[in-house]
């Protein structure tokens, strides 16, 4: 049985969580391949709303088993809140695992995350503060330690120590606060006793599962804007959220992933700083702000807000092979009078149809818009392609002609029951 990734064709927040919500049961396997913490996911279900940080959103469906991947960073801190919380809404963990080879995120991690950015004077990436670029850095210089460790005690305390003194170096030198050594050494022993039970080799199961002929769903986190390699550097996160990614953390071979759904706001959003060439910054991006709700789920950051941007999004589509799209929130633009779509970018009169590798001359891209007509009709209560309004419809292809596949899945609100589904995505 083949593996389909769900990713971000965005900046993040475009609505993962709903989509893997609604596809979920199809699936047996529910595995987050990238981020840590940073990440905010939404699942509205007949349960209520829940706000889903490093948790699988899978896990909210009691059939599947819910992974957290080797290319995952898991603040064991944080998790175990988040997971406490859960217990406590009735969401069952006894079919979640931690991938031993995923690394850890520690509160000298938050620390230096904090210190870097004040550094970075007039060029913060406005990150999360949630430890995640220290975290991966310590991955890639191979000075990290992984969830695994924890399973071994006293080899653990001492691969700690060791960490904790050369954070408080770094830390020392931006000027900041060391971290407490015994008393985290402490916490994590605790950490090390609540977390065991999850642990395994996540990866060789995954590798047996899909020769089983198991359903997976590899779950992305952020979005394909942000990936280290092809998003917009340095305004990315440090991880692999692209489609390729996906495999690496799980431990797949490539050619295990035959569907891609790449998930799409009917716009743009952006969290923290980088290069934004659809902002909308009057009436039309505050509509959207608002009727969106387009505040951070992890910071309550406000988002900036934008016209769908076809260069950036086909070129997300080019990068992880999407194989069809969700196009989510779709109902935000009800009520405005016209739309505007950006098929082109303009840099010093030069037409580019690709976004630039430098930030530098993205900053400096001018949209090349399109107009369309709005619609006063709200699609928030259309349950058909029939019922929603002409334009809106003339809207949604246009979209999918610029990104040359399919949408099969056009949302209209959180509800699971506002929900089009125009071609099944999966078969
Ligand atoms: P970091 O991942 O916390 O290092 O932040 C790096 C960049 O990615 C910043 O611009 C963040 O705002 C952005 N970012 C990280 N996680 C998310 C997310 O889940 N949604 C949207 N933006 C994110």
């Amino acid at each position: 049985m083949p593996a389909t990734v769900i990713l971000g064709g965005h900046w993040g927040d475009e609505g993962k969580g709903k989509v893997i919500d609604l596809l979920a049961p199809d699936f047996e396997y529910n595995v987050r391949y990238s981020g840590g913490a940073n990440a905010g996911h939404t699942v509205v279900n007949e349960h209520g709303s829940f706000a889903l940080h490093q948790v699988p959103s899978g896990v909210l469906h009691g059939g599947l088993t819910a992974m957290l991947a080797a290319g995952t960073v898991v603040d064991p801190r944080a998790l175990l809140a988040e997971m406490d919380e859960l217990r406590q809404r009735g969401v069952s963990f006894d079919r979640f695992y931690i991938s031993e080879r995923a690394h850890l995120v520690l509160p000298y991690h938050y620390a230096l995350d904090v210190a870097m950015e004040q550094y970075r004077a007039g060029a913060r990436i406005g990150t999360t503060g949630k430890g995640i670029g220290p975290a991966y850095a310590d991955k890639a210089s191979r000075d990290g330690l992984r969830v695994g460790d924890l399973l071994d005690k006293s080899r653990f305390v001492h691969l700690l120590e060791g960490a904790v003194a050369s954070a408080n170096r770094r830390l020392a030198s931006y000027g900041a606060e060391p971290v407490d050594r015994s008393s985290l050494v402490e916490e994590s022993l605790e950490w090390a006793e609540h977390l065991r039970p999850y642990i395994c080799d996540v990866e060789r199961d995954l590798r047996r599962a899909h020769a089983a002929g198991r359903s997976i769903l590899l779950e992305g986190a952020q979005g394909a804007l942000l990936d280290l390699d092809s998003g917009s550097y340095p305004f990315v996160t440090s991880s692999s959220t692209g489609a390729a990614g996906a495999c690496v953390s799980a431990g797949l071979p490539p050619s295990a992933v035959t569907k891609v759904i790449s998930v799409m706001h009917a716009y743009m959003t952006r969290v923290g700083a980088g290069p934004f060439p659809t902002e909308a910054n009057d009436a039309a991006g505050e509509h959207i702000r608002t009727k969106g709700n387009e505040f951070g789920t992890t910071t309550g950051r406000a988002r900036r807000c934008g016209w769908f941007d076809a260069v950036a999004s086909r070129y997300a589509v080019e990068v992880n092979g999407v194989s069809s799209l969700a196009l989510t929130k779709l109902d935000v633009l009800d009520g405005l009078e016209t739309v505007k779509l950006c098929v082109g970018y303009e840099v010093k009169g030069k037409r580019l149809e690709s976004p630039p590798p430098s930030v530098h001359v993205l900053g400096q891209a001018q949209p090349v818009y399109e107009e369309v007509a709005g619609w006063e009709t709200p699609t928030a209560g259309a349950g058909s392609w029939e019922e929603l309004p002409k334009q809106a419809q003339a809207y949604v292809r246009r979209i999918e002609e610029l990104m040359g596949v399919p949408a099969g899945i056009i949302s209209v609100g959180p509800a699971r029951s506002q929900t089009i589904v125009l071609s099944d995505v999966l078969g």
